[in-house]
């Protein structure tokens, strides 16, 4: 047989292929052994706070090669009813190459098909990043740069969540804060609020120490457009808090939910419930209709006595019809400062016109007997409406006084 060239070769070939196999599985090995060796990967998943972030401080990293961009509406809607629109073009599902100071990383954007995020509709999502070894170090630092310009970004802003399924997402983007001073009060309503939130926030020691919860529930009452949205949103921009609005009227909430969301707000926010009597009428005639979904009132309760967080928590409850509120809510713990916030008084209307139209003193007194004569109170709202209308003509604003109704 060895005599037999044929056979010679075949057994040459054969070798061959089984020494480029070898070798080509070897060079597989070696392949992994070094990626495995000499690149890190970092992956933040969509869940992550850092996920946002990151997507945002890449959009504006200049250098980046990305051919695949997806594009985040931002959409928001100003206080006089105007809306502004702004595109975001962020890294889309894909590859992308981005040098971050000096590095090279290469960032993965996949989207998982399968599983789906019941409660948002929206896929998971994940973000790979891969560099070398001995990069590994820029990983911290550039997510530390991306926490930093999501801040920057919602510096003198107030932040707005809504409840999104079983999380709270921020709704819009983040507003200006609203000066404390824009909001015209009784006297003292807002330096007695502010003291007593203040003097709260500075004593968990004092909450711990004598194992009670470390929490306090706030009720704004009176009539609309007498401030109470506005007061509580100019307050938490006073504290640098944020905001967690809940409406109990959703048809979508249920008492678990609802227990979970209270128990799980974003850190340095205020719970708002707005109008909380509201919730529960409907509710009655809801049921009525035979429809059984949505918050009941002892769900209610139980999520806000089970409210209980290693931090402090703010809860402040709005409404019009205070006389509709069950006792039980309204009881110490539960709701532990009450403030009414009526129709405007006739020094709110002084400093409200001041505001308006600075210097005018004598329009100001013509306008308050103006409004004396009316025979009937004015919110605040109403007042403003007003001064809106005749910007710059504080002669206007006396002459229509007389239009303003009940
Ligand atoms: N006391 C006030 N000082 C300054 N602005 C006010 C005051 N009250 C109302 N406004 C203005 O009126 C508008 C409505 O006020 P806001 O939404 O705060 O009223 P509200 O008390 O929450 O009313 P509702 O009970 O209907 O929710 C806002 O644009 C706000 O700027
Ligand atoms: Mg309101």
């Amino acid at each position: 047989m060895e005599s037999n060239p044929l056979f010679a070769a075949g057994f040459g070939l054969m070798g061959l292929g089984a020494g480029l196999a070898i070798l080509r599985q070897g060079s597989v090995r070696g392949f992994n052994f070094l990626y495995r060796q000499m690149l890190v990967d970092l992956e933040i998943a969509s869940k992550d706070k850092s996920y946002a972030w990151f997507l945002e401080w890449m959009s504006h990293h200049p250098a980046r090669s990305s051919r695949h961009l997806s594009v985040q509406t931002n959409f928001k809607q100003h206080d006089n009813g105007s809306f502004t629109t702004t595109f975001n073009l962020v890294p889309g599902p894909g590859k992308h190459l981005i040098k971050y100071q000096g590095a090279y990383m290469l960032v993965k954007r996949e989207r998982s098909g399968r599983l789906m995020d019941m409660n948002s509709g929206t896929p998971f999502e994940t973000i790979t990043l891969t560099t070398l070894y001995r990069d590994r170090n820029l990983f911290t630092s550039m997510l530390q740069e991306a926490q930093e310009r999501a801040q920057k970004m919602q510096e003198g802003k107030t932040v707005i969540y809504t409840s999104y399924g079983p999380e709270w997402r921020p709704f819009g983007q983040p507003r200006k804060k609203r000066p404390l001073d824009s909001v015209i009060l009784g006297e003292n309503v807002k330096e007695n609020v502010l003291k007593d939130v203040t003097d709260f926030l500075g004593s968990s020691k004092w909450y711990y120490d004598r194992g009670i919860p470390y929490r306090r529930g706030y009720l704004l009452y009176g009539p609309p457009g007498s401030g109470k949205s506005s007061f509580i949103q100019a307050l938490a921009g006073e504290l640098d808090y944020n905001i967690c609005i809940l409406n109990l009227s959703e048809m979508m909430l249920t008492d678990d939910r609802l227990n979970h969301l209270m128990n799980h707000c974003p850190e340095r926010s205020i719970l708002l419930l707005e109008d909380i009597d509201s919730a529960f009428n409907e509710r009655k005639q809801v049921a009525d209709q035979g429809y059984n979904s949505g918050v009941t009132f002892s769900g209610l309760l139980n999520a806000l006595d089970g409210v209980a967080s290693a931090e402090e928590r703010l809860i402040f409850m709005t409404t019009n019809h205070p006389e509709k509120l069950d006792p039980a809510l309204i009881r110490p713990g539960r709701i532990d400062y009450k403030e009414i916030l009526d129709n405007a008084s006739e020094d709110q209307v002084r400093r409200m016109f001041l505001r308006f139209y600075e210097g005018e003193d004598e329009l100001c007194n013509e306008f308050i007997e103006k409004v004396k004569l009316l025979g009937h109170s004015v919110s605040t709202a109403q007042l403003q409406g007003l001064f809106v209308y005749n910007k710059g003509n504080p002669q206007g604003a006396v002459d229509m006084c007389k239009f303003l109704q009940k």
